[in-house]
């Protein structure tokens, strides 16, 4: 089909419908691999450089040798975005241990497989994003570090689903969730924040949740803004009676929570300090300094 988005996989650029890779890859059999996802914006790949670091942390966690240096990815990624003319694409870098034998053991697997996906993705319309979107308090807890930890940015996204399957069931618009401690940890794709008397706290590194580049953006944001911000424990009864609510992702952005588990946060509405931040998180995207610039 021509016109078709070109789809990366080992070397080779193939179209959409042609993009397969092997039934015993271990991405596939299972979900052993790591990804990233990088938001271009106005032909500016939003903080590349930290989002291949990060692959290749998440990589080192698991002992996946990525078969080309990070210069090379990034040279790739920006490549593929050009070979597919999208000024404005949602990314999705994969790498799996590739292709084995129905044996888990990663030593059958002679080669990781690299696939660069160039896309669009809209996670929320603009009237929940100006709204504030309705969020659950999930029953279900995140991993412990010393188990499937979500710090790496792993294939096994199983414990998000099933949160965001309990979202879905009552009609909330995401789920936040705990760590094994029952403090917040975060949602089921993005990091937390909550606004208590003009500060702003996420949970620390130690929850157990993904460090975020979006979120450590936002942070740095909104400390040049003014603001104080404070990582610590946030247990479920302050974020109920939070000020403001939010979250960050890469394909979110920064969203504003406006209800949870059915208490409403603040007066109901997107809080100023999470306007604010909004506001001056959007003028961060395209910005060349903020990233790698594509075309
Ligand atoms: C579980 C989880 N937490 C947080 C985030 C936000 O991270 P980032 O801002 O780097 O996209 C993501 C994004 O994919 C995620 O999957």
């Amino acid at each position: 089909m021509e016109g078709e988005p070109l789809v990366y996989i080992d070397g080779e650029l193939v179209p959409k419908s042609q993009a397969k890779i092997s039934v015993f890859d271990h991405g596939f059999l299972y979900g052993d691999g790591v990804f990233e996802s990088i938001l271009v914006t106005n032909g500016v790949a939003f903080k590349l450089k930290e989002h291949v670091d990060r692959l290749y942390d998440s990589a080192k966690a698991i002992c996946l040798d990525i078969p080309m240096s990070k210069e090379e990815m990034i040279k790739t990624v920006v490549d593929v975005v050009r070979a597919n003319g999208l000024r404005d694409a949602y990314v999705r870098l994969v790498v799996t241990r590739g292709v084995g034998d129905l044996g888990l053991d990663p030593r059958k697997c002679q080669k990781p497989t690299v696939v660069i996906i160039v896309d669009k993705i809209k996670l929320y319309g603009e009237e929940a994003l100006s709204k504030g979107l309705t969020a659950i308090i999930s029953s279900v807890r995140r991993d412990r570090v010393d188990a499937t930890t979500h710090e790496v940015k792993s294939m096994n996204y199983l414990n998000n689903i099933l949160a965001k399957l309990e979202a879905n069931a009552v009609g909330a618009d995401e789920a936040i969730m705990l760590d094994d401690r029952g403090f917040v940890c975060e949602g089921t794709a993005d990091n937390v924040f909550i606004v208590k008397n003009g500060v702003i706290y996420t949970p620390p590194r130690t929850s157990g949740a993904l460090p975020g580049i979006t979120r450590a953006r936002v942070m740095r944001l909104a400390e040049e803004l003014g603001y104080k911000v404070v990582e610590k424990d946030i247990t479920p009864v302050e974020l109920l009676t939070a000020d403001e609510v939010f979250l960050t992702g890469t394909a979110a952005g920064i969203v504003p929570v406006t209800k949870v588990a059915g208490r409403v946060i603040g007066n109901g509405r997107p809080g100023p300090i999470t306007k604010k931040l909004m506001e001056s998180f959007k003028r961060l995207l395209g910005d060349p300094s903020e990233g790698v610039k594509i075309f």
